[in-house]
């Protein structure tokens, strides 16, 4: 035996009947999973057994053989769940590393398991399985995030804070309402993950590695085994295309990019200048060098790994956009962009749900803040529209009104009736009502609007949301 051949003798690759070298060691490194994919294992797992389980349904394998195949799983299962397993470089990847284990456990039973079935058929749903767990992971979560929005919205129904545009005080508004804003943009994120479910919990197996099999399978059987609502109507489809979990990324960069905008409002609200509100120390840290600061360093990181969550779904339709069908190996780099993005959320969400149940909200400061930012300008034209005005002259009588307070340093609501009406003879003692912030906040008293009524009322629809189960056909 030449020395070549000895070598390959010694590693040998499931599939390297017809090699005449081993790859070198920097080969295997580079074309090896097995470090990062050994995470899809109990998936794996749970997808042979069922692939096995129709086999001897079918009469495709022995019920013996499907037997030996069933305790060889369930014994590498318990291995890997005690860190038993060794994982080796030299298998490449978790589907042959636990087939190689399985043919070592059970004998030829083992190497039976892959019959009518490729790893292209057997990755693509093992990725399914994990994301479909994921989602309903991430779903539970993001309730858990809304249910701490909203019992501080509860609270703070009747905390006036001044509503920005362009970062310039605005409008009064109650900060249930701005909270409960967030609530919704959660709202819609669930629904997206809610209908990205539906295209994961496809099964591609049977597709083998890209035309299907001539085996009798029963594609359905499997499907029902794996809890799957449907199957896969093309087989090269069914191995090379990764959109779901392209469309998977890109519910999790925006549900990122919501979270990145509640950050930068933290950031902003914690600073003294602001001083809207105060985090549990727990979520900041100080300087090494500037013995004052409390630095909101959570919000900054959430902020941060947006950037990294929506780097991952560039990175995964880049891996798509030049792939002919059906598999190519380029798809084995899906993996660690998928696991980083769940991971990243699902611990972002995590610690979200945290940091709000310990914001401290300081109600004076944002109370004189939306005072100082002549916030109830526009109840003033309105309020001269509703007078007959029409609302452009009152924008401009308001506009004269606002220079005139601003040269007196105070708000409109502190001008006396007489100082007022210079600006028009329209305006009467129950102006008054309509410059207080209060007066404001309530008026604005429709589905939608700020007024605490309406928020009370949206706080309600929202629990009841959030008590449904909107996944129909779990696993
Ligand atoms: N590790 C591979 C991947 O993640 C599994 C499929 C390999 N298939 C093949 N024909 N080499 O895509």
């Amino acid at each position: 035996m030449n020395n070549n051949k000895k070598d390959m003798e010694d590693n040998k690759k499931t599939w390297s009947g017809r090699f005449n070298e081993p790859v070198s060691a920097l080969v295997e490194r580079y074309t090896a999973s097995v470090n990062f994919d050994q995470r899809l294992a109990e998936y794996d797992i749970q997808g042979s057994l069922a692939h096995a389980q129709m086999l001897s349904e079918q009469g495709i394998i022995s019920t013996d053989d499907f037997s030996a195949i069933q305790h060889g799983l369930q014994q590498i299962l318990e291995e890997i769940r005690n860190q038993q397993f060794s994982w080796l470089l030299e298998q490449e990847d978790v589907h042959l590393n636990i087939e190689k284990r399985l043919t070592a456990l059970v004998g030829d039973a083992g190497k039976r398991l892959h019959t009518g079935r490729s790893r292209n058929d057997q990755v693509a749903t093992d990725i399914r399985l994990f994301l479909r767990a994921a989602i309903d992971e991430i779903i539970q979560l993001i309730k858990a995030m809304q249910q701490a929005l909203l019992d501080l919205a509860e609270q703070h129904l009747h905390t006036v804070m001044p509503g920005f545009t362009h970062l310039q005080v605005a409008q009064p508004i109650s900060f249930g309402h701005h909270l409960m804003a967030y609530f919704e943009m959660l709202k819609r994120d669930t629904e997206r993950l809610i209908d990205c479910r539906k295209r994961v919990n496809q099964l591609p197996l049977g597709a083998a590695a890209l035309a299907g099999t001539s085996y009798p399978i029963n594609r359905e059987r499997v499907a029902q085994l794996l809890h799957f609502e449907g199957i896969c109507q093309n087989s090269l489809d069914a191995v090379s295309d990764r959109d779901f979990a392209i469309e998977f990324s890109a519910c999790a960069a925006l549900i990122m990019t919501h979270l990145s905008r509640m950050s930068e409002e933290f950031i902003l609200w914690m600073n003294p200048s602001f001083g809207f509100i105060q985090l549990a120390d727990r979520f900041c840290t100080g300087s090494s060098i500037m013995p004052q600061k409390r630095n909101p360093d959570v919000p900054e990181l959430v902020r941060g790994k947006t950037g990294r969550v929506n780097g991952h779904l560039i990175a995964l339709l880049t891996l798509m956009k030049a792939q002919p069908l059906a598999y190519n190996k380029d798809n084995q780099e899906d993996k660690e962009p998928l696991f980083d993005t769940v991971d990243t959320l699902t611990d972002t969400l995590r610690i979200y749900a945290d940091m709000l149940s310990g914001v401290r909200v300081n109600q004076e400061t944002m109370r004189a803040s939306a005072l100082r930012g002549y916030a109830t300008a526009t109840d003033l034209a309105d309020y001269l529209v509703k007078k007959g005005i029409p609302f452009r002259d009152a924008h401009e009588i308001v506009a004269q009104a606002v220079q005139y307070t601003e040269q007196k340093d105070c708000d409109l609501s502190k001008l006396a009736l007489n100082e007022l009406q210079q600006f028009s003879i329209q305006i009467e003692s129950d102006v008054f009502t309509v410059l207080t912030l209060e007066g404001s906040m309530n008026s604005r008293n429709h589905t939608g609007g700020t007024a605490p009524d309406q928020v009370r009322i949206a706080i309600q629809k929202a629990k009841k949301w959030l008590t449904t189960d909107h996944i129909f056909s779990r696993a």
